[in-house]
């Protein structure tokens, strides 16, 4: 498999045991079909997001666990942010965490630490500052790898790699 690499090879198979029952859920493939940045899929953002969390996380000490699974879910709104619709009133910057927390709540036993990480995660924008560190982590991540991915700077070679790795989970 691409994705693994020999000295990141415990964290990867480690990060795939935490992320299986999410990933395996039908609804959180269906991101798939969502584009995000620059033609990156919303499940191919979200696992961006919640890969590179997981890694800064574990390295810190910090709740790795909670920051791999609330940075899958944090965008996980499920509709075209693109598209406006009469159903969604408000801007999607404000409106998408919350709609995403209900999505994953819908699916998922959540913790304080994870629901935290994926309603707060547009923070500035959303004007309640992140209670866990985790959060401040993800909330920080997302905007490096949005930025990436809107320059085009994400690598094919790594997206090949992240689809490969839902093939496998
Ligand atoms: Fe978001
Ligand atoms: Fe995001």
């Amino acid at each position: 498999m691409i994705f693994l690499k020999s000295k990141r090879k415990d964290d990867d198979f480690l990060y795939f045991e935490i992320i299986r029952p999410i990933i395996e859920n039908k609804e959180v493939q269906s991101m798939e079909q969502f584009a995000q940045h620059g033609g990156i899929s919303c499940l191919d953002h979200s696992m961006y997001v919640s890969y590179t969390s997981y890694l800064i996380c574990k390295r810190l000490g910090y709740d790795f666990h909670a920051a791999a699974r609330g940075g899958l879910l944090h965008d996980f709104f499920l509709y075209d942010w693109h598209k406006s619709s009469e159903d969604r009133p408000g801007l999607h910057a404000f409106t998408h965490p919350g709609e995403a927390l209900k999505n994953a709540e819908k699916h998922f036993e959540l913790n304080p630490r994870e629901r935290d990480i994926i309603v707060k995660h547009m923070w500035p924008v959303t004007l309640t500052l992140p209670k866990y560190r985790e959060a401040f982590v993800v909330m920080a991540v997302d905007k490096y790898c949005a930025v990436m991915e809107t320059l085009a700077f994400w690598q094919k070679k790594k997206l090949l790699a992240f689809r490969s790795l839902r093939a496998f989970v």
